[in-house]
């Protein structure tokens, strides 16, 4: 997964924050397809046991780790975890996040504590997971990283004040850890997603969804839609790829 080098004899370890749903759960699925080690990092430890579990009934090569990203000793803690197990670390994925709604769209009615939630898994939580994989990824000859932002970093709705100025870090956090680890082998990129169907939706209103839904000229699709380009960034075929920030979103950002 890094720059310049193969190593046909060994399959890659992948962390996957967020692994235990939607967009993280499918990226999990389809390296576990490709015959990679995947471990799912998720603060839902109920809902991560049970797709670790459906899992195992086609592969012995995924495990879980219960991990809150917003949390240092968390964080160290889950990525000691890999390192024992494993030995090595080759991809991270920055899927695991939280959509945080004000409803009215008033600046005076976004809580400290939304303002904090949105900052602290989004932000924060990319940030020390980051921190971790590298010197693992340096250690195993070079890796590559995916943050999944959102097109939220680049274009703005309403009632998404914070979900934004956290996911607009995510872009630039991208682009600073690209240039700070390029020479240790580390590639580091963003993907943008639009809407993408996952239980997320949950966390935003019927009418936000609506709008978004008839500003995408295309169909929206469910993670599966998002996963191909996922794994590009992970691949070798990507090598020259570092910094970028990559609009997956059906033509929503296009007008
Ligand atoms: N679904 C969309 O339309 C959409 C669009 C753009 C960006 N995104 C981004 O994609 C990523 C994945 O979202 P999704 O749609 O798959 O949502 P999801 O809710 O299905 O999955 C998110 C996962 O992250 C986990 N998580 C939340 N907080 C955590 C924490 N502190 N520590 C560890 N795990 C935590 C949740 O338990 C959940 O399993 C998020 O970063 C989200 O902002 C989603």
């Amino acid at each position: 997964m890094n720059a310049g080098q193969t190593r046909p004899d060994h399959h890659h370890v992948v962390a996957v924050t967020g692994g235990g749903s939607g967009i993280g759960l499918a990226v999990a699925e389809y390296l576990l397809g490709a015959g990679h080690k995947v471990v799912l990092l998720d603060r839902n430890v109920e809902a991560l046991d049970a797709q670790v579990e459906r899992l195992r009934e086609g592969t012995d090569q995924v495990t879980g780790v219960g991990c809150d990203v917003s949390d240092s000793g968390s964080v160290g803690a889950a990525f000691d975890a890999v390192h024992a197990r494993h030995g090595r670390l080759d991809g991270l994925v920055n899927s695991a996040g939280v959509a945080v709604m004000n409803h009215s769209g008033r600046i005076e009615d976004v809580s400290d504590q939304a303002w904090a939630t949105a900052l602290a898994v989004n932000l924060t939580g990319t940030f020390l997971c980051c921190r971790m994989a590298v010197p693992l990824m340096e250690a195993s000859g070079g890796g590559s990283i995916v943050n999944v932002a959102s097109t939220a970093a680049l274009v703005a709705e309403p009632g998404l004040e914070a979900y934004t100025a956290a996911k607009g870090g995510v872009v630039a956090l991208t682009r600073s850890l690209a240039v700070s680890c390029a020479q240790r082998q580390v590639r580091v990129n963003a993907v943008c997603p639009g809407l993408i169907r996952t239980p997320m939706l949950h966390q935003v209103d019927q009418a936000f969804w609506d709008q978004m839904k008839a500003a995408t000229p295309l169909e929206v699709p469910g993670p599966e839609g998002i996963v191909g380009l996922v794994a590009y960034l992970l691949d070798e075929s990507s090598s020259y790829m570092t910094g970028s920030a990559l609009v997956i979103d059906g033509g929503f950002s296009a007008h």
